[in-house]
C-alpha cells in the first residue's frame, strides 16, 4: 500500500509513523485511517520492527482530531461506518504485541488524544496540549475517547473534560496521569527514541506477555485476571530469553537477550 498521509520509518527495530497533513494539523481523514491500519498490520508482522513511535509532522501538532471537513454531509450510517474503522485501526494499534509509543509534539484532541491514549505509553512536549473538543461541533469522542479517557484518568475527570471540550497542557495531562514524561519540545522525540530503544532491548515474548496480561486482564474480574497472569507469566519459562535473564542475574553479568 503506498501512503499518502503518514510516513513510515524504521530504523534501529523501531518504526516511526509520522501523521503527515501538516496543512490541517495532521487531522485524521479517511483515508489516513486505513493507513494507519495496514501501518499497524504491517508492524505488527515484521519481526525486524521491536517498537512503534506515532508522532505529527510539523511543531504544532499531534493530530488535531478527525479532519472535520470530512464531516459535513454525512448520514449517521456513513460516520458509524468511520467511528468503526477508527476503533479497527486503534484497537490494532492497542493490542499489537509490540510496545507503542505516542511522542505528543503539539495539538492532541479529538481523535489525535484517541490514537495516544491507545498508545501504550505517552511522551509529551511541553507546547503539547490535550483535549476531547467533539463537543464544540455537537458531537461525541467517536476513535474511544469516552471509553479509554475514563480508564486512564479516572471518571469524574474524563467527563469534565468530554463535555466541557476544555483544552489542558501537558503538566496538567502529566499531573492526571495522561502523560508518562514530558520534555521540552526539542527533546521529546529524541527522548522518546531513547526510550524506544531501551524497549527494543528487551525479550520480545516477555514484552507480548505483559502487554498480553494488562490489556485483558484490566477489564476481567479479579480471579480470572490473576489467572491469566499465572498463564502468561509461566509461559516466559518457554523462552531462551528467561535463561538467559536468570543466568545473567546469578552470574552478575548484563543478560544478552536473543529474541528466543
Ligand atoms: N479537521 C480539519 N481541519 C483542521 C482540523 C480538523 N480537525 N484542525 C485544524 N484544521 C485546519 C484548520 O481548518 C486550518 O485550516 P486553514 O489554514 O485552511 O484555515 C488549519 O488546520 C490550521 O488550524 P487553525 O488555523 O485553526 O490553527 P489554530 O492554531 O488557530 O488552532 C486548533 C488550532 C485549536 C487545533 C484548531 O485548529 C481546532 O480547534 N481544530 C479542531 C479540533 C477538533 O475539533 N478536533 C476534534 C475533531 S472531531 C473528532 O476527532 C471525532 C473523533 O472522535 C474521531
Amino acid at each position: 500500500m503506498k501512503y499518502n498521509n503518514i510516513l513510515v520509518e524504521i530504523e534501529n527495530n523501531i518504526a516511526i509513523i509520522i501523521f503527515n497533513r501538516p496543512k490541517v494539523l495532521n487531522a485524521m481523514n479517511t483515508e489516513t485511517a486505513l493507513e494507519l491500519s495496514n501501518a499497524m498490520e504491517k508492524c505488527q508482522e515484521d519481526d525486524n520492527v521491536r517498537v512503534v513511535i506515532l508522532t505529527g509532522s510539523g511543531d504544532k501538532a499531534f493530530v488535531a482530531g478527525a479532519d472535520i471537513n470530512e464531516f459535513k454531509g454525512k448520514s449517521p450510517s456513513e460516520i458509524m461506518r468511520f467511528s468503526e474503522l477508527g476503533h479497527g485501526a486503534l484497537r490494532l494499534l492497542e493490542t499489537m504485541e509490540k510496545p507503542a509509543i505516542a511522542a505528543v509534539n503539539g495539538y492532541a484532541l479529538g481523535g489525535g488524544l484517541e490514537i495516544s491514549m491507545a498508545c501504550d505509553v505517552r511522551f509529551a512536549s511541553e507546547k503539547a496540549r490535550f483535549g476531547q473538543p467533539e463537543i464544540l461541533l455537537g458531537l461525541i469522542p467517536g476513535w474511544g475517547g469516552t471509553q479509554r479517557l475514563a480508564r486512564l484518568i479516572g471518571i469524574g475527570r474524563a467527563k469534565e473534560l468530554i463535555m466541557s471540550g476544555e483544552q489542558i497542557t501537558a503538566q496538567r495531562a502529566y499531573e492526571v496521569g495522561l502523560v508518562n514524561r514530558v520534555f521540552p519540545a526539542e527533546q521529546v522525540m529524541e527522548e522518546t527514541k531513547k526510550f524506544a530503544q531501551k524497549l527494543a532491548g528487551m525479550p520480545p515474548f516477555t514484552t507480548k506477555m505483559a502487554k498480553y496480561a494488562i490489556n485483558y486482564g484490566y477489564d476481567m474480574a479479579l480471579d480470572n485476571a490473576i489467572s491469566l497472569e499465572i498463564q502468561c507469566m509461566s509461559q516466559c519459562f518457554s523462552t531462551q530469553d528467561l535463561k538467559e535473564g536468570v543466568a545473567a542475574f546469578l552470574e552478575k553479568r548484563k543478560p544478552n537477550f536473543v529474541g528466543k
